[in-house]
């Protein structure tokens, strides 16, 4: 049954589809997907510290999301302020900042409890740096910006968005015969549809996506792209969601979503593979250029963040603070790294890392 754009569609399909859904084609490349998303979860523990990319891949997600909406930040900038807990950076980069730290939460109760309604509020309620609550009022509609024309029109009423958001929590939590990878895109088209906040729907499902992964046992640490993904084929995700809205077209949004989840994989599994071979690189250059420099413990802290400052090498207790300051002075003379002046504080930046993280 199809759906009027502008009538709130209350009356949206319950969970699980009621049509086939994994065709030949689908099941197909769940294959290819898994197999890509094994390589990734392969490739991360191979690093000798997978904060590394906690602490970037997401970042770069995150500055990828936001200009879904068109938040415009920099790279570096966002690395920047992620790093020095910049209490003056722009409200974009800050909102930007926040996408990862609802993944990090996210992340962190996962561990405690399985993916239920109530974290997902305070998902959003990150990422939107207010208490968002389920929708009680009418008037939310995905519109076209450019035209207005009003493309969607979610559920209404607190009640019946609370008992679909119970379906789909049902159905993410059962056990099901269905490729978790399927139902992944699945769940992410009905959060999507159920739209249950006034915003930041978006952003949460995307999330969602990665700890449902998680959840499932299908990835070790957060660091699926999935969003640089979306943007660069966003006419068709639009058009095929609205696909299954209309004309309950399941397979070719599942389609999409698996097609998204290998290629995202394997990008991510290249990055990794240059980030390890510069990592390899950088170790030896430092043995040989500047040998009084624990080349260990230097280049393993060079590559969790892009920056580095003396204070961090004091905490991670490689050295006190004068010798710290050497180590930096003499990893820059060996161009290593480079120092640049934020306000009163000096950065070192591992230039040829933070452009692998950026590019
Ligand atoms: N026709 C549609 N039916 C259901 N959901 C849709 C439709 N078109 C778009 N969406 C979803 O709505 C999201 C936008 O909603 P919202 O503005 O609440 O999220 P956001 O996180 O603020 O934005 P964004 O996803 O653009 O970063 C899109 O990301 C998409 O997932
Ligand atoms: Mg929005």
């Amino acid at each position: 049954m199809s759906n009027h754009p502008e009538k709130p569609y209350n009356d949206i399909h319950l969970l699980p589809p009621k049509t086939e859904i994994e065709t030949k084609a689908v099941l197909k490349l769940a294959i290819e997907a898994n197999k890509a998303l094994a390589e990734l979860n392969f490739a991360t523990k191979m690093l000798p510290d997978p904060t590394v990319l906690i602490n970037t891949i997401p970042l770069q997600e995150a500055k990828a999301s936001s200009e879904i909406e068109n938040i415009v930040t920099t790279s570096d900038e966002l690395f920047r302020a992620s790093f020095t807990d910049n209490a003056d950076v722009d409200s974009a980069t800050k909102e930007t900042l926040r996408y990862r730290q609802a993944l990090k939460a996210g992340c962190e109760m996962l561990t405690a409890k399985p993916i239920t309604t109530n974290m997902i509020c305070e998902i959003c309620s990150i990422i939107k740096n207010t208490e968002m609550n389920v929708r009680k009022v009418s008037g939310t509609q995905i519109k076209n910006v450019a035209t207005d024309e009003v493309l969607y029109t979610p559920p209404e009423g607190e009640k019946v968005i609370r008992d679909l958001l119970s379906n789909w929590e049902r159905f993410l939590n059962e056990n099901t015969d269905f490729d978790p990878l399927v139902k992944m895109a699945v769940l992410h088209y009905q959060f999507e549809a159920i739209h249950p906040f006034l915003d930041g729907n978006g952003r949460t499902g995307r999330i969602l996506n990665m700890l449902y992964l998680i959840q499932e046992g299908l990835l070790a640490y957060p660091v699926l792209y999935l969003s640089g993904y979306i943007i660069r084929n966003k006419a068709d995700y639009y058009r095929l969601i609205r696909g299954v809205t209309a004309d309950e077209n399941w397979q070719d949004w599942i389609i999409y979503i698996l097609q998204g989840i290998r290629e995202a994989s394997l990008e991510t599994v290249q990055r990794i593979e240059s980030i390890s071979a510069l990592m390899k690189q950088t170790y030896e250059d430092i043995k040989r250029l500047v040998p009084n420099v624990p080349a260990k413990e230097m280049n393993d802290l060079i590559f969790t963040q892009p920056y580095c400052r003396v204070k961090n090498i004091v905490d991670a207790g490689i050295a006190k603070r004068q010798t710290a300051m050497i180590y930096l002075k003499n990893l820059e003379d060996a161009g290593i790294l480079e120092s640049v002046k934020t306000g009163r504080e000096v950065l070192f930046v591992n230039k040829k890392f933070l452009n692998f993280l950026i590019n």
